[in-house]
């Protein structure tokens, strides 16, 4: 039986973005936060991105509200009890994923598949804390979500066939790409990704001027987006924590975190979202 109802546990940048693209494909979503507010405002973000589309005339207006109706926001996870999958995006810090996953499995029907959309961490890990852990999985999307065409798939050594299957499935039948990567920290882009923009910090802590570094990957590497631009929208504070678990993940000081990174983190400088990273940004 394919999958026809999920629930998005996380509703900041990337849960709100998948739970948009979910809708956007016909499907009925539950996005759940910590508190109302936080998933009211997750629910705000996406009819305003909605509307942006509705304005440049690639989206019909009476679509956008049929969008937002298959969206249902709520505080508690009992809210997904009777969902066929759970995709977890709330923040990258293996405590809390098991702490929610080892809810989820309480209070979420047991044929359900129990998915986490981490960047780094380990997939086996997070369903140890399950006692299903054959139906937990990686789907790891892209910023931003509605954008960005992929979805990494990670099975862990335990994920069974069935489980794999139905997440592939249904990736495709929401508009997405699938490449499968092995459960090791980064998985695989960002495996690539994450060191390259450590390194162009390296560079910024050395002295060089971000617009440099970036005008020079565009002009020089025909990157589309420089490194320290995409940091920024990344989220310094993601960035941080996804490094700090290849870091230890690896235990291989190639993937440890610039000094400078650390503090513009504990300055608060996340980047776009709070304003202020290697640029800063009307918000
Ligand atoms: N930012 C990116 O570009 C990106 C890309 C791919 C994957 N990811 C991964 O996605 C996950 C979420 O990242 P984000 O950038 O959306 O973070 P975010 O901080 O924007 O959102 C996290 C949300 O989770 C909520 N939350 C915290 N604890 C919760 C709980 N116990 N129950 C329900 N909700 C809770 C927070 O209130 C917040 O709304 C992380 O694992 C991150 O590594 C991020």
């Amino acid at each position: 039986m394919g999958i026809r109802n999920v629930m998005v546990v996380g509703s900041g940048l990337m849960g709100s973005g998948i739970s948009q693209v979910i809708a956007s494909a016909g499907f009925e979503v539950i996005m759940v936060d910590q508190k109302m507010e936080y998933a009211e405002r997750g629910l705000s973000n996406i009819s305003v991105n909605l509307s942006r589309r509705v304005s440049k005339g690639s989206l019909p207006e009476n679509e956008k509200e049929q969008i937002i109706s298959r969206i249902t926001t709520a505080d508690d996870l009992h809210a997904g009890k009777h969902v066929d999958l759970v995709i977890e995006a709330v923040p990258e810090r293996l405590e809390l994923k098991k702490k929610t996953f080892a809810e989820l499995d309480q209070m979420v029907q047991r044929e359900a598949i129990l998915a986490t959309n981490t960047s780094s961490l380990s997939i086996a890990s997070i369903g140890s804390s399950t006692k299903r852990p054959e139906k937990v999985i990686g789907m790891h999307f892209f910023s931003p979500v509605p954008i960005m065409k992929l979805v990494e798939i990670i099975p862990s050594i335990i994920t069974d066939r069935d489980t794999i299957h139905a997440v592939e499935e249904f990736s495709k039948q929401i508009g997405k790409e699938t490449i499968f990567a092995s459960d090791y920290p980064g998985f695989t882009v960002n495996r690539l990704l994450v060191p390259f923009m450590n390194e162009a910090i390296y560079l910024v802590f050395e002295g060089n001027n971000p617009e440099d570094i970036d005008r020079g990957m565009r002009l020089g590497a025909n990157h589309p987006i420089g490194p320290l631009e995409l940091a920024d929208q990344v989220g310094l504070d993601v960035l941080l924590d996804v490094l700090e678990s290849m870091y230890e993940g690896f235990n291989d000081s190639k993937y440890r975190p610039c000094p400078l990174l650390k503090r513009m983190v504990e300055s608060g400088k996340f980047g776009k979202k709070s304003g202020s990273g290697f640029y800063t940004y009307n918000r």
